[in-house]
């Protein structure tokens, strides 16, 4: 068990250096299209405030290169102005003089937020360096960046290493749901499997094959899945180069004895005819498309949901930004929200598709992370997490 936030004594008048995924979407303008990683954030920062500690928040936006004006941190400064009930501060720098004076003007309880780590190149290079001046700032460092703890970065994992350390709630939120989700699921656990490329989901494919009873594929990835079954997919997307990983999952799940489900209709266009309305089929041949799953499949993976006491969703149905082809997607978010199963939803799009349809608070877990939850799921383990401090045991 690793220590959290709650194990740190005495934090009155200690600098804690805490670095959070404020890594949000936003508009040209810089306005905020989704807030959840920052509204997730706030029960840690609000502790610290509460203990009179003096807080330090660090965080990446995008991939920038160099400074960015785009990128900056300055907006989500505004809206923690609103949300937080004390004087918060911004620097628009993360280390440096200027930083240094501005801690020390601190007030017990107030947060000062620094500018986007990765306008600096040694963070994403895990400069030591880098990381000795931020830690020279600070006592202790909080890790509640569970959306970015795959990624070894300065503020992520090097000053865990130079520093007392703890992970803050929502770090403890996701570690304990996901692997509870994982390591005893409530049975039957259904998993529900999408997105487009195979390559990039083959371990977590294999992982979740073996702890669940039944995977449900379906998005552009289920039509690799059909070719390595023998069936004809038309001119839909196909991973080519996984056709031969897909079959071999396939022949994973045959020897574990576990079921692989795959659509059995598609929502399609004719090639070359992208403005027409789409039309059902149940095969798909010559110059057909497929984009959206089908109402017999979504009837069939529904059934499948109700039966299930734990539900897994990663990746979406279809291509659900386009409003004729969302139904799939929105339709098994639904049937998910309405089953009485545990429900986990991770990965970027499936998480907006499940706010898009308005679902959010019928999940048990909508995680944080992207990449990082995947990694999570496969590996049970990230090393920005591995690098933090045990409890102690009483
Ligand atoms: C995410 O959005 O998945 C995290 O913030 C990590 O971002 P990254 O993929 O740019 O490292």
């Amino acid at each position: 068990m690793k220590r959290t936030v709650r194990d740190l004594v005495n934090l009155e008048g200690k600098v804690v250096l805490l670095r959070v995924d404020f890594n949000v979407p936003m508009d040209e303008g810089g306005k905020i299209l989704d807030s959840t990683r920052i509204m997730q954030s706030l029960p840690t920062i609000k502790y610290l405030i509460e203990q009179k500690a003096k807080v330090v928040i660090m965080s990446h936006l995008g991939r920038p290169k160099g400074f960015e004006i785009r990128k900056s941190l300055w907006p989500i400064a505004l809206i923690l102005m609103r949300l937080l009930p004390t004087t918060v501060f911004f620097s628009n720098k993360v280390v440096g003089k200027e930083v240094e004076e501005q801690i020390k003007s601190m007030d017990n309880g107030d947060v000062l937020l620094l500018e986007n780590v990765r306008f600096y190149q040694e963070e994403a290079n895990c400069d030591m360096n880098f990381a000795k001046k931020i830690a020279s700032m600070g006592d202790i460092f909080v890790n509640d960046a569970f959306g970015v703890a795959h990624r070894e970065h300065a503020t992520t994992y090097a000053l865990a290493r130079l520093m007392p350390n703890a992970i803050g709630f929502l770090m403890e939120k996701e570690i304990s749901a996901l692997s509870g989700a994982v390591e005893n699921p409530k049975k039957p656990f259904v998993v529900v499997i999408g997105g487009t490329k195979v390559s990039g989901k083959i371990k977590l494919i294999l992982k979740l094959l073996q702890v669940s009873d039944a995977l449900l594929i379906g998005g552009a990835m289920a039509y690799t899945f059909l070719v390595a079954s023998g069936y004809a997919v038309g001119r839909s997307f196909v991973d080519d180069q996984n056709v031969d990983y897909a079959r071999d999952v396939l022949t994973v799940a045959e020897s574990l004895g576990k079921r692989i489900v795959l659509p059995v209709d598609h929502v399609c266009l004719k090639e070359g005819s992208k403005k027409r309305k789409p039309f059902v089929s149940e095969e798909l041949v010559d110059d057909m498309i497929a984009y959206d799953i089908g109402p017999k499949t979504i009837k069939l993976f529904s059934e499948e949901i109700k039966k299930a006491k734990q539900v897994l969703w990663n990746g979406p149905l279809g291509k659900y930004e386009d409003s004729r082809f969302c139904e799939g997607t929105f339709d098994i978010a639904k049937a998910i929200a309405d089953s009485n199963a545990y429900s986990i939803v991770g990965g970027g799009d499936s998480v907006s598709a499940v706010k898009k349809a308005g679902y959010e608070d019928k999940f048990d877990l909508i995680s944080t992370g992207g990449g990082a939850t995947l990694k999570y799921i496969e590996q049970g383990s990230l090393p920005c997490i591995d690098v933090i401090q045990e409890k102690i045991k009483l």
